[in-house]
């Protein structure tokens, strides 16, 4: 149904996208989704609410939602069915941050295959290793056939394949499709000859007509020597920002043009609406499954589509997001299409696995993303659950494992048996999970466990970041100086353009810089760890890590048994159960520092958890995993 200004609130919330953005807005804004679902508020049209929150939200705000919600028109099945067996259902991956996992790159990583075999990972995702000048750490690729030098060689690569799969391991890469470096062939050439076939592979745009006012006619003005042209002041093509500060596009004052960018000034974004781009990645895609990869973690995949003629973006949604444009390409009228393409031509006949990396992609969008039947996507991230409602990763607060809870309970069982789960809780993007949860790290080994038993019992896939392991928690880093990544710089530099004073800007990049995850790994962390001839009462987390995943792989209920929530409205305790005609499971966690009660089931045995003994009233942050 087309959504128009007389559509009901009601109408908006039937419409699958439709109710991703309310309940996102309403995250966004820290409101309860009760508001649009009183039938009060479902009966007002969107023109009534526009009259009411039009000052506020400003004029264009309608028509944007309005032309992506009229983008789709297809909703998620309604129908039941039972998940269908797959290894990737089945198996704990692993992700390895090859910058900082060791210092040895590629051989490196071979070295710690016994050591990831014996804490029980079946599959690792390695981040990018391709040739790259490493603005973003490899997430800007120059050359998709060769691997970066200080990682190794080609041969270390093919070595590293094999010695995964004489392990019964599998090796899932990075593939980062939305952009490339701007030292990418493609892009030199595109850049410098204006003829040239690459030139489309991109978005090159002249400067915005007017904008702000301004009076761009240099641009047109043949009268105008190409030198003054170059120091002309011009504006970016629309008014998108990047997730890395400033402007989403960046000028060459030589060619006196401007191209996109939704990421640093070096990653510039490839345009796949031409068909020609389409097809050299999937013959990119299909050479490296050809040399035995088993699949690929697709970096920012959602964001492939752009709306036709680049837009501007809405300021509100801009300001609420923080980032200006996001709406015209985070689910693009394309997305799909380009999906299931790059599915049958690349992925299909290798049976590769995906899994797509999905910023601000709800639960319905989501499904249409990954329910089987539509041979899109297998898996995605979604990253809602790793911050409060309201809160950004730049905010510092405590975080409350209550919302952890809310959230599961919103969406494991949403898929009806088309879809499937990824299970997270850090990665190379985010501080740690367990440090946003405790800050003064009292209960991290607690907490740490309790991360993994959730991890390996709820119902989808779990994903290990490298030193969740080990209980890793935030680094005490001092100052700018002591902070790498590129992301933290350009936004620190966009606070201080603000008005935020140098603490207080470093305060919040502290809050969230990646750098908190990209640390080298403390492997005298693991070998203490392993060394450690502890009791029961003092497992270390590693050895933790290790029994349940071992254990995880001999209970089936973990995998594909029926999940099912109890008392999903006490706050403070998590309570579920996965059934299964092998065996059921009943796990109990106490999700904050006060004592709760336990209410071990009938016939239940005691197998796991994070104290010593299973007994008494559950202590702060433990869980309890039981069988029958
Ligand atoms: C998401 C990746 O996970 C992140 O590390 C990277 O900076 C951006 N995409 C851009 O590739």
């Amino acid at each position: 149904m087309q959504l128009s200004l007389n559509s009901k609130v009601k109408d908006v919330c039937k419409h699958p996208l439709g109710r991703d953005i309310v309940e996102k807005l309403l995250l966004q804004l820290g409101k309860s989704s009760w508001l649009v679902d009183n039938p009060i508020v479902g009966n007002l049209s969107l023109k009534t609410i526009k009259v009411i929150v039009g000052k506020k939200v400003g004029p264009g705000f309608f028509d944007v939602v309005l032309d992506l919600l009229n983008s789709e028109l297809d909703s998620p099945r309604a129908d039941i069915v039972s998940p269908t067996p797959a290894w990737w259902k089945e198996a704990v991956f692993y992700q390895v941050y090859p910058r900082s996992f060791t210092d040895q790159g590629i051989p490196g990583i071979i070295d710690k295959l016994d050591y990831l075999q014996n804490l029980g990972v079946d599959a690792i995702w390695l981040s990018p290793v391709y040739d790259s000048p490493n603005d973003d750490n490899g997430y800007d690729i120059r050359d998709y056939y060769s691997i970066m030098r200080e990682f190794g060689t080609m041969e270390d690569m093919d070595a590293l394949i094999s010695g995964l799969h004489s392990r019964g391991m599998k090796l899932v890469m990075d593939l980062v499709v939305n952009h490339t470096s701007d030292e990418h062939q493609w892009f030199k050439e595109a850049l410098d000859n204006e003829s040239s076939p690459y030139r489309d592979f991109y978005f090159f745009r002249k400067s915005h007509a007017n904008r702000n006012g301004h009076d761009d006619r240099a641009e047109h003005d043949s009268s105008i020597s190409l030198g003054d042209k170059k120091s002309y002041d011009g504006k970016p093509p629309n008014n998108w920002t990047s997730f890395f500060g400033g402007p989403a596009w960046n000028y060459y004052p030589e060619q006196d043009i401007w191209a996109l960018h939704l990421f640093s000034k070096k990653q510039m974004d490839l345009n796949w609406e031409n068909p020609a781009l389409r097809e050299e990645i999937y013959k990119m895609v299909r050479w490296w499954l050809a040399k035995g990869v088993d699949g690929f973690r697709l970096d920012v995949i959602n964001y492939i589509s752009k709306f036709e003629g680049l837009p501007d973006g809405d300021d509100f949604i801009g300001q609420l997001m923080k980032y200006t444009g996001v709406e015209r390409y985070f689910y693009g009228p394309r997305l799909h299409e380009y999906l299931k393409e790059l599915r049958q031509e690349a992925f299909e006949p290798f049976k590769a696995f995906s899994v797509g990396e999905t910023p601000g992609i709800g639960l319905r969008a989501g499904r249409l993303l990954t329910d089987e039947y539509r041979k899109e996507l297998d898996l995605i991230f979604s990253f809602d659950h790793l911050e409060a409602p309201g809160k950004t990763r730049f905010d510092d607060y405590q975080y409350d494992l209550v919302h952890l809870k809310d959230h599961y309970v919103k969406h494991l069982n949403f898929d009806g048996g088309h879809g499937w789960h990824t299970l997270f809780y850090n990665n190379h993007d985010n501080p740690r999970m367990i440090s946003k949860i405790d800050s003064s790290g009292l209960y991290a080994k607690p907490l740490a466990k309790l991360l993994a038993v959730l991890q390996m019992t709820l119902r989808g896939t779990p994903f290990i970041y490298q030193g969740d392991e080990i209980g890793a928690k935030n680094e005490n880093f001092a100052s700018m100086d002591d902070i790498h990544d590129v992301e933290s710089h350009g936004i620190y530099n966009d606070y201080l353009a603000e008005g935020l004073g140098p603490e207080a800007a470093f305060k919040r990049i502290l809050a969230g810089t990646r750098d908190h995850a990209r640390v080298m790994m403390k492997w005298d962390e693991v070998l203490r760890q392993q060394g450690v001839n502890e009791s029961d009462a003092d497992l270390s987390v590693l050895r933790f890590y290790q029994d349940i995943i071992r254990w995880r792989r001999q209970t089936c209920a973990c995998v594909y048994g029926t999940l099912e929530f109890l008392d999903a409205k006490t706050k403070d305790v998590f309570r579920y159960k996965r059934l299964h005609e092998d065996g059921n499971i009943f796990v109990e966690a106490n999700l904050g520092i006060n004592a709760a009660k336990s209410a071990s089931q009938e016939g239940f045995m005691f197998v796991i958890g994070n104290y010593s003994d299973g007994f008494g009233d559950l202590r702060p942050y433990e869980v309890r995993v039981y069988e029958h």
